[in-house]
């Protein structure tokens, strides 16, 4: 089976997953490449993070960098967003949007503060147009204490 990764991190936490993921998947034989978006837009210091919020809960798209995989070409596709004022970021917005109908089979995940992942995961399926065959919801302090591995191993198995 092939899969793809593809997925948005402004501070590295959803990253850590995604990476923590494409070596599990890796290691049940799996083929699984990564689609790391860019976001163009400044989301750095109080201003970017005030903004990102903003642009997060009024759904507005941005403009992302070159994408490597496109969808199509894979059997499951593995979307990750973190929350953003309860909401999917722009980034994944943008890409899942400008690909509806191009998804196969899908699985989502978010990480956050502390919730928020019901309505991001909506969000997911209205713009990707599929329901995903699994979710995973998880806190940023269990990522930063790797706490979250045995949750991500279920995850993967539930694939
Ligand atoms: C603009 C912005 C809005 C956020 N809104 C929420 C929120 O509504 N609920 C929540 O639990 N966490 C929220 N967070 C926290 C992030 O979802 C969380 O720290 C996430 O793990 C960061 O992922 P990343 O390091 O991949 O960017 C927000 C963070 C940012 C930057």
């Amino acid at each position: 089976m092939k899969v793809l990764i593809s997925f948005y991190s402004r501070t590295g936490v959803t990253r850590t997953v995604a990476g923590d993921m494409r070596d599990i998947l890796i290691g049940k034989g799996m083929e699984c490449e990564i689609e790391d978006l860019l976001d163009k837009k400044n989301r750095d210091g109080k201003m970017g993070y005030l903004i990102a919020g903003k642009d997060a809960l009024t759904e507005k798209r941005t403009e992302i960098g070159d994408v490597k995989h496109e969808p199509k070409d894979y059997d499951l596709v593995i979307l990750g967003t973190p929350v953003w004022a309860g909401k999917m970021t722009p980034a994944l917005r943008t890409y899942t949007e400008t690909r509806k109908g191009q998804f196969q089979r899908t699985a989502f995940f978010c990480t956050h503060g502390g919730g928020g992942e019901s309505k991001t995961f909506d969000n997911i399926k209205d713009t990707c147009g599929r329901t995903p065959e699994s979710t995973l919801s998880l806190k940023d302090k269990d990522v930063a204490e790797k706490k979250h591995l045995a949750e991500l191993k279920k995850f993967v198995d539930s694939l």
